[in-house]
């Protein structure tokens, strides 16, 4: 895939094929994951790549899903769930800085683009128990989750479209369930000086 259209298309996938993601693609992803910008090349992101069905089932017990689309896109274990999860983590001590934020939102990016070329489908989760994910991988004390992504072969193709005004950027499903995601448009937020 293009380069461009996957940076143009990629959209957040929450309805998944139920097909296993074979471990060299997950290996792919953090292989791009790796290679993402991050301050002074420190290179202190840690992954932990979740893909046995039993564990993948516990991890997803743990997980909240796009609120604004509930319950249509809550994904339904056995039907439309995530094949694989990808823990982002650091050190616990450095988990709410800045620069770890940042590095951190890089590489989610880069495995976002990098799956969407491959035609696995991700959604980047924030709103995860942590400490119930932390325990079920059973990372050491000294090691925070940052986020949790979750991946699959795409079961949907959401769409986006351009708005003007930031109070029309709710993302929604319409009467085809099709997810649609406005995104502002470059006139809108940009000033050229
Ligand atoms: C920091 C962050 C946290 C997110 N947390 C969740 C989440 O917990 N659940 C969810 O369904 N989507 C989550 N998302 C996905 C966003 O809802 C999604 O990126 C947004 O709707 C824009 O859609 P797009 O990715 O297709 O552009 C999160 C995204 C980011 C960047």
């Amino acid at each position: 895939m293009e380069l461009e259209q996957a940076l143009l298309e990629r959209r957040t996938v929450r309805k998944y094929a139920q097909k296993v993601v074979p471990d060299e693609e997950l290996y792919y992803l953090i292989d791009a994951a790796r290679r993402a910008s991050c301050a002074r090349n420190d290179q202190r992101l840690r992954y932990v790549v979740a893909r046995t069905p039993e564990l993948v089932a516990k991890i997803f017990n743990h997980t909240a899903w796009a609120g604004a689309v509930a319950p249509r896109r809550d994904p339904v274990p056995g039907v439309s769930a995530p094949a694989a999860f990808i823990a982002v983590t650091g050190k616990a001590a450095e988990a709410d800085t800045p620069l770890l934020q940042t590095d951190c939102g890089a590489a989610i990016q880069t495995i976002q683009l990098a799956a969407w070329g491959k035609g696995i489908g991700c959604c980047w989760l924030g709103s995860v128990d942590r400490k119930a994910i932390h325990a079920l991988l059973e990372l050491p004390e000294d090691t925070a989750i940052l986020y949790i992504i979750a991946l699959g072969y795409a079961d949907e193709k959401p769409v986006s479209e351009d708005v003007d005004d930031p109070s029309k950027v709710k993302y929604y499903l319409d009467s085809d369930d099709l997810l649609h995601v406005p995104k502002l448009s470059v006139e809108s937020l940009t000033v050229w000086k």
